[in-house]
């Protein structure tokens, strides 16, 4: 892309279902025993991903009438042959998934090598103690992982060491159909997993969510499908947000809802950014004058969203003093603001914890505090993408500075970006895309 900036972004968009939330729904699907519809599906690669996954095991897939409305139909679940789990790997990290729905519909499950965006180690022994745990035997194997569960799965006492959203949706997606009961402590709470209990109740689950992260889930014999519609994609909306803030511009995020995006809001107003809640979604929009910097330390649910911090970091390039964030989720998550600086912001990196408390990567040599001073006036670069969030703040970046830049590698925002093209097209941005 070449992208002339210095121009505000300003119009309306429309989201669709959160990506965290619509790719875990689609393998809920797998433990019914009658077909699903979800709604608001977004076109992203990462639906593309699990999509194909879903149908190599022999569910089918088909799109509604309406857009964005997905069946999903496991009547004719079957093991997929290596060759096609294969084709896969590297592509996406929602395959850890299927683990517990496969091994309850097919007594096995082979998991290729996973994929997703490089922002730190990105380990799954949470994942592979929770299904030890059930009863899983798990199998490492130089081209993937392969579990069996010669005496099925049982119902168990888990508690995680940090709350993990992926091992926390690991954990339900396993005990709904697992004999017995079980217990989860230390589970992550975030709007997507909610979501994704709204979902499992509606296919029959019995779960509780209690005070102080625990969730009880009664097992049950058997799940029927279900007919939702996906909560929004608040990472979606926080990183228009933070384009309206870091262009000058008025962004209508149709869509959007308070509830989920409260922590956000808190931030964006400290930051000196104005926003109105409308019934159909938030107007997010630069009020002129200076903006202030901020101390923010991303968190899991209900702290500040790690996947919030990438965008807000333009945004904040853009205040007058110096802002502090420290991210506590992901070890190596600042990778991007090396094409910032380039692009003149003054932000540097330290393994300290910064601006908060210590957090599981002090002392350990992670770069994970980032100070940035601005106001900087951001000039046009040459800029690959690196990862989903750091690339969508890169064209961020491209758009609020003043010349031009040639963005490569953009294809890696589909993965979490529904039509972002066409979106920068009626918010008035100013670019070229090339074949
Ligand atoms: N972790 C472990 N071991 C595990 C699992 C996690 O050490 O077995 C660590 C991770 O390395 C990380 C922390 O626990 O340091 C939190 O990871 P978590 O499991 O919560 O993340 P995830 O499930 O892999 C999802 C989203 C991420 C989002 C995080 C946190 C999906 C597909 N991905 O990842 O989204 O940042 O939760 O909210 O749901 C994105 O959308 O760009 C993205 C990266």
């Amino acid at each position: 892309m070449t992208i002339n900036g210095g121009r505000p972004l300003s119009g309306r968009i429309e989201l669709k279902g959160a990506k965290n939330l619509v790719t875990k729904a689609m393998v809920a699907a797998l433990l019914g025993e009658t077909p699903s519809v979800l709604r608001d599906v977004p076109a992203i690669s990462d639906v593309g991903v699990v999509r194909g996954l879903l149908e190599v095991h022999g569910v089918k897939v088909s799109d509604g009438d309406a857009e964005g409305v997905l069946h999903l139909d496991p009547s004719n679940v079957e093991s997929a042959n290596f060759v096609d789990i294969d084709a896969h790997a590297g592509s996406s990290r929602i395959p850890i998934l299927f683990c517990g729905p496969l091994l309850h519909r097919l007594g096995e499950a082979f998991i290729p090598d996973l994929g997703g965006c490089r922002i730190g180690d990105r380990p799954i022994d949470y994942h592979l103690e929770v299904l030890r745990n059930f009863g899983a035997v798990v199998e490492k194997l130089p081209s993937g992982i392969r579990m069996s569960a010669p005496n099925g799965l049982h119902g168990a006492k888990v508690a995680l060491p940090y709350p993990s959203v992926g091992a926390t949706e690991q954990v339900l997606l396993t005990a709904v159909r697992a004999d017995g009961i079980t217990e989860l402590r230390g589970a992550a709470i975030e709007p997507e997993i909610m979501d994704l209990i709204n979902i499992l109740q509606k296919m029959g689950a019995i779960i509780s969510v209690d005070t102080d992260r625990v969730i009880r889930i009664e097992g049950v014999d058997a799940l029927s499908g279900y007919d939702h519609r996906a909560l929004f994609d608040r990472n979606e909306a926080a990183s228009w947000a933070a384009a309206a803030l870091a262009t000058n511009g008025d962004i209508f995020v149709g869509g959007a809802r308070q509830p989920e995006m409260l922590t956000f809001l808190n931030v964006y107003r400290k930051v000196g950014g104005g926003f109105e809640i409308h019934d159909d979604g938030i107007r997010f929009f630069h009020p002129g004058g200076e903006l202030n910097p901020v101390i923010i330390e991303t968190d899991v649910h209900p702290g500040f969203m790690t996947d919030w911090q990438q965008p807000l970091v333009v945004a904040l390039t853009k205040a007058t003093g110096v802002s502090i964030v420290h991210e506590t989720v992901y070890e190596q998550r600042f990778g991007f603001v090396d094409t910032l600086v380039e692009m003149g912001a003054t932000i540097q990196v330290h393994k300290e914890c910064l601006g908060g408390q210590a957090c599981r990567f002090g002392q350990r040599n992670f770069k994970h505090s980032a100070v940035i001073s601005g106001p900087s006036r951001l000039h046009g670069a040459d800029i690959v993408v690196p990862d989903l969030r750091g690339g969508f703040s890169h064209l961020i970046a491209a758009l609020s500075a003043e010349g031009v830049s040639h963005v490569s590698n953009v294809g890696i925002i589909s993965r979490g970006y529904e039509n972002f093209i066409n979106k920068l097209e009626q918010l008035g941005a100013d670019f070229v895309l090339e074949a």
